[in-house]
């Protein structure tokens, strides 16, 4: 599905993801944590194209076979990928089904945008009054999760990436968007990057990757989790 090779990303001068490889299956779930600045926010974004981070010559990044390391973002949302930002922004003056139908590019009829965004927004517990708000203005951390979580749905995409979508999120907000992930997940590909192992307890990864300076260090199961919950990333070294 999302063949990573010798990835190696720059972003400001500094090498933060050192030739990193890894294939990401069709239909998994993955988990990857990590301890603070390990690279997994720029990993995410370097499969999403953000522009300031830069590829070695060598990176390869194959999504279907597919080379898409030099397509803009929105050439990769078309191919079916999917960002959930750690911390979204507030879009003052843009409401959510404005910004659903621009990245539809008109694949999806407005209204039929408009039915889902509401039903999505039932499930996961969002509220009319935040739904019709401009995007974010004024919601909390947990709130604006599940707009990126909402989103991500009405899109329809193969390959979602959410990046510590259960931090600031609170026990009950984790259960609704814990719950619409596993339900909504079908024959989709899950990357949850995360401190935590309570979304995982929801997720049920099959496989939990851990980065450190930039690499992948360890590869386990669900398992895995529990033992740097407990024991934390010094277990690694061991
Ligand atoms: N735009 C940027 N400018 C400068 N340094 C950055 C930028 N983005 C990330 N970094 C640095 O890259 C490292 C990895 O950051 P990040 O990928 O956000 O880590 P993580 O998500 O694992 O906590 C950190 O040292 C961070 O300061
Ligand atoms: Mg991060």
């Amino acid at each position: 599905m999302l063949f990573l090779k010798n990835l190696t990303i720059s972003v400001e001068g500094k090498t933060i993801i050192k030739n990193l490889n890894f294939e990401f299956e069709k239909g998994k779930t993955y988990a990857i944590m990590g301890p603070n600045g390990s690279g997994k926010s720029t990993l995410a974004y370097s499969i999403m194209g953000h522009p300031a981070y830069k590829l070695s010559d060598k990176s390869s990044m194959k999504l279907n076979g597919q080379e898409i390391s030099q397509m803009d973002p929105n050439e990769r949302a078309q191919e079916g990928l999917f960002l959930s930002f750690q911390s979204p922004l507030a879009l003052s003056g843009v409401k959510v089904y404005q910004l659903l139908q621009l990245a539809m590019n008109g694949k999806k009829d407005p209204l039929q945008i408009r039915k889902e965004a509401q039903k999505y927004a039932k499930e996961l517990g969002i509220s009319e009054e935040l739904l019709n708000r401009p995007l974010n203005v004024g919601a909390s951390g947990g709130e604006r999760k599940k707009m990126e979580v909402l989103q991500a749905a009405v899109l329809e995409k193969d390959l979602l990436v959410f990046d510590e979508v259960d931090t600031g999120v609170d026990v009950d907000a984790l259960k609704d968007i814990s719950h619409f992930l596993t339900k909504h997940k079908k024959n989709k590909t899950y990357i949850a990057i995360t401190h935590y192992n309570r979304i995982l307890h929801y997720l049920k990864p099959d496989f939990v990757l851990v980065m450190k300076d930039g690499k992948i260090v360890k590869v386990g199961k669900a398992d895995l989790a529990k033992t740097i919950e407990s024991e934390g990333y010094e277990y690694i070294k061991k």
